[in-house]
């Protein structure tokens, strides 16, 4: 493979821009730029801002069962474009990925793609039935090596079932990622349980179930000494149980997803499902205090929950609709308008919630890597000044279901680069490439 030089780049938006050149998939030193340069594939940067390539710890891939939907190829190129070097595949499909077989499909599936590393994530209980662990074990010690272990879409809500799930995860060095919804709660929910909901006439879905749920499960991997990852927070009082579990010393991370960092269930006036999600859409209150949560760490990290769905699954009447919107090309612009705009993140900010720390959590060591001589070259270029109108028809996934349709998002990805290899160039960069 070529050596590749990224001219011009700053990394983590700091300090002038420099030339940097990758060369055997990591980062080469300034004597190799000297002796390798020229003879290297370009980027011109331009001043793009350089940071360690996204990790989503939350993806929907669809792959097996609905690949009418979404494919293993199509989530793949979304990440890619969307700035991600790798992604955690979550286990509802059909079949479940709740054993070996499945998982093991899933990550070589993703290695010939070879667009971004696919992770699977596996199942907590066979088919997220949560009556039984699935063999935990086997899909750890698989040729998918599942570190992150996940009933999302499903709460495990029996406590002596996530207490022996956590007991296992620990021996296994894994961490269950928890979709808290207590579900004798949300019987029939439909959105926030609140205002816009009784107005609506929307059967509503508590915060409570969300924090309920949180705070049980923050004893229980205290208790046993286990980690445990939080799924999506939505609530004002999630990140409360979060805060106190921290200082205790818990073994807790949490997630907080695009789009509860800026939609809210006003929403929800037009009945139009396409902001139908699990958990629902909050309340102005709970988006801001998300983004201070996510600002001083309470929250970890930015999971996209990318969730895609068949048109007949979102044109429809609200109660038939299913719940999840997409997430991987639109995350970015979302974090920047939100927490970079606004001032609560610089860049710096964005690498560690977008890609240090999922990292971390997930235990992936060759992603989240400081932009450092020798470290493998997984990185993404953002050009902070640009915008772009979202279109969903245009998006790489199968599926349209974006809430941000029309809506104009600052900072673009121009490049991502998955161990040396460009796996998304954005055309203005090609452009201005043969313009030179
Ligand atoms: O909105 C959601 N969609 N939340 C989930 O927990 C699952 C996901 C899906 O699989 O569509
Ligand atoms: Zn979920």
């Amino acid at each position: 493979m070529k050596p590749l030089l990224l001219k011009g780049v700053r990394p983590y938006g700091e300090g002038e821009p420099i030339d940097l050149l990758i060369r055997d998939g990591v980062i080469a030193s300034q004597n190799d730029l000297a002796q390798h340069g020229d003879n290297a594939e370009i980027i011109e940067g331009n001043g793009a801002i350089v940071l360690p390539g996204f990790v989503d710890l939350h993806t929907h891939l669809r792959e097996p069962g609905r690949e009418d939907t979404e494919t293993i190829e199509t989530g793949s190129r979304a990440a890619a474009l969307g700035g991600y070097t790798a992604v955690f595949a979550m286990a509802n499909t059909d079949p479940v990925a709740d054993n070996a077989v499945i998982v093991e499909h899933v990550a070589s599936r993703g290695r010939e793609v070879g667009l971004v590393d696919v992770h699977p994530v596996g199942a907590v209980t066979v088919g997220l039935k949560g009556e039984k662990l699935a063999e935990l074990g086997t899909m750890a010690k698989s040729k998918a090596n599942v570190r992150v272990f996940s009933d999302d879409g499903l709460c495990v809500h029996d406590p002596l079932i996530m207490r022996r799930a956590l007991e296992y995860s620990k021996s296994l060095n894994a961490v269950i990622a928890q979709h808290a919804e207590e579900p004798r709660l949300t019987i029939g929910a439909q959105a926030h349980e609140g205002e816009n909901a009784s107005r609506l006439g929307l059967q509503g879905w508590p915060a409570a179930a969300e924090e309920s749920i949180v705070a049980r499960d923050c004893i229980l991997a205290k208790q046993v000494d286990a980690r445990l990852h939080v799924c999506h927070v939505s609530t004002t009082g999630t990140a409360d149980v979060l805060k106190w579990a921290k200082a205790r010393g818990t073994k807790v991370s949490a997630e907080v997803t695009p789009h509860h960092l800026i939609l809210t269930d006003d929403r929800l006036s037009t009945y139009d499902p396409v902001n139908k999600v699990n958990p629902p859409l909050r309340t102005q209150q709970d988006v801001d205090a998300l983004r201070q949560a996510l600002a001083d760490g309470t929250i970890d990290c930015v999971a996209t929950d990318h969730a895609p769905h068949a048109i007949q699954d979102k044109d429809c009447e609200w109660s038939a609709a299913r719940p999840g919107m997409l997430g991987l090309q639109t995350a970015l612009g979302i974090v920047v308008e939100t927490m970079v705009r606004t001032g609560l993140l610089d860049w710096r900010g964005v690498a560690r919630v977008m890609s240090e720390r999922p990292a971390e959590i997930a235990g992936l060591t060759d992603q989240g890597r400081p932009i450092e001589v020798g470290e493998p070259a997984n990185l993404v270029l953002v050009d902070p000044d640009a915008t772009w109108t979202v279109n969903g028809a245009e998006l790489a996934s199968v599926s349209g279901n974006t809430p941000f349709e029309g809506m104009e998002l600052p900072g673009a990805v121009t490049a991502t680069i998955l161990r040396g290899r460009v796996t998304a160039l954005r055309q203005m960069i090609v452009d201005r490439r043969i313009a030179e």
